[in-house]
């Protein structure tokens, strides 16, 4: 038995302001939604290295992603067994040994305690093993994905992913070459729950209200062509846009259906630094394939949320951290591609670079407002209504797949179940 009547807070088409807002829901949410399921932790371009390593988080919980000595891939709580204390204080780094800066315990990079200062001052049954670093449960990559769960009986990441398996894959299988994080990430903080994120990455109704300025911008540079996303504030229901629940709580927004001509996401990328004299270059040097390979300096068109933390957002890597209930870092990493032309890297990067500077402050500034509202005891609910029992807007294919018009919030109402299952599960280990 809990305080909270989940049926009551998560309903079909509505949730209670509360799951937004109450510390104690938030606390439960790390312990759980992050302890049940599998979390996005990295991926392996950032640890390429034997000793390589990174640090993250795993709901609250700080964690160190390695590539240990043989090669294989481990994540370890930051939580030196002495005392306490993170034995890594670094983003990342190549090292086969982490020596607490408290005491000086030293850890091997697979978590094997191996040595403590002074070892003549302990009792001679003291046994080094039953001190080594705690592990995640399970660690698995899925395409260079990697994911952590502290579920021993978590089902397979493949199984996990499901039906957002093959939408990853076409988003990786975009390009001939490896998608590669090389550069340092675009990080923010915004005083808002980590679920606006989420509910936000599939939200078709916002994007034409929301990003009103930077979609005014780009059109007048140059008025031939609208300029990406444009599109979505004429009668975006009856376009071929549409958002799918997929099941496991991913959900998925799918611009692609506006771009069926080569050449037309580069025509339609907003101004960037350089555009004018690349694409020269480009011209130039393909030829025939230049359009090809401008289209590729655009992002992929794809929303891809993975529950509960890894969102695809057009070319790059999105990655929630909840802080506490009113309070998110959002980390955005570009990918580059091992084998394409530099120059459309470079182009790339710049097409990565415009919406975490220019789109998503619009975004961050509505969560931290809905934050605010949602601070109003009197007025409960928040509402996921759009499309709901209104006949002949939703499909469900064989899969279970929801496809609806990408105004509506389809995606929303069904994580929330998912939600609701992770947080009443009775088996979890975790409580
Ligand atoms: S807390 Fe790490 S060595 Fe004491
Ligand atoms: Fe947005």
């Amino acid at each position: 038995m809990t305080k909270w009547d989940w049926d009551y807070l998560i309903q079909d088409y509505r949730v209670h302001r509360s799951v937004y807002t109450d510390s104690d829901i938030f606390a439960l949410e790390m312990k759980k939604i992050y302890g049940d399921t599998w979390v996005y932790l990295a991926h392996e371009s950032e640890i390429p290295n034997v000793n390589d390593y990174k640090t993250t988080y795993l709901g609250l919980r700080p964690v160190i992603v390695t590539r240990d000595n043989d090669g294989a891939i481990r994540a370890l709580f930051n939580r030196c067994t002495h005392r306490g204390a993170t034995i890594c204080r670094m983003d990342k780094g190549n090292t086969r040994n982490f020596t607490c800066p408290y005491h000086g315990w030293n850890f091997a990079n697979d978590g094997r305690l191996a040595g403590v200062p002074w070892k003549q001052g302990y009792e001679t049954s003291f046994d080094k093993n039953e001190l080594n670093l705690k592990q995640l449960a399970k660690v698995e990559s899925y395409r260079g994905f990697i994911f952590g769960t502290i579920n021993e009986d978590a089902p397979s990441l493949q199984d996990h992913l499901g039906n957002a398996k093959e939408l990853l894959d076409e988003w990786i299988d975009r390009y001939d070459g490896e998608i590669v994080v090389r550069s340092n990430a675009h990080r923010m903080v915004l005083d808002g729950n980590w679920k606006f994120v989420f509910d936000n990455a599939a939200d078709g109704y916002h994007v034409s209200f929301s990003h009103r300025s930077l979609l005014a911008v780009g059109n007048r540079y140059n008025n031939e062509k609208d300029k990406d996303m444009t599109y979505f504030g004429k009668n975006p229901d009856s376009s071929p846009m549409y958002v799918q629940y997929l099941g496991n709580g991913h959900v998925f927004l799918d611009q692609r259906p506006m771009y069926d001509q080569v050449g037309d996401r580069w025509e339609q990328q907003r101004p960037q630094p350089g555009r004018e004299a690349y694409e020269k270059e480009i011209r130039e040097e393909y030829q025939s394939q230049a359009d090809h390979y401008l289209d590729l300096t655009a992002g992929a068109q794809m929303n891809l949320s993975i529950f509960p933390n890894l969102l695809i957002i057009g070319n790059q890597i999105q990655v929630i951290e909840p802080i506490a209930v009113d309070q998110t870092r959002l980390t955005w990493y570009a990918t580059t591609v091992d084998n394409l032309p530099d120059e459309i890297n470079t182009l790339r990067m710049r097409s990565q670079e415009d919406f975490p500077a220019f789109g998503e402050p619009d975004d961050v500034a509505n969560f931290a407002e809905c934050q605010r509202g949602l601070s109003i005891p009197e007025v409960e609910w928040v509402m996921f209504n759009r499309g709901y029992n209104v006949p002949d807007r939703q499909k469900v294919d064989e899969r279970g797949v929801i496809t609806a018009p990408v105004t509506d919030e389809t995606p929303m109402r069904n994580y929330f179940q998912e939600w609701k299952r992770l947080l009443t599960m009775e088996r979890s280990k975790v409580n």
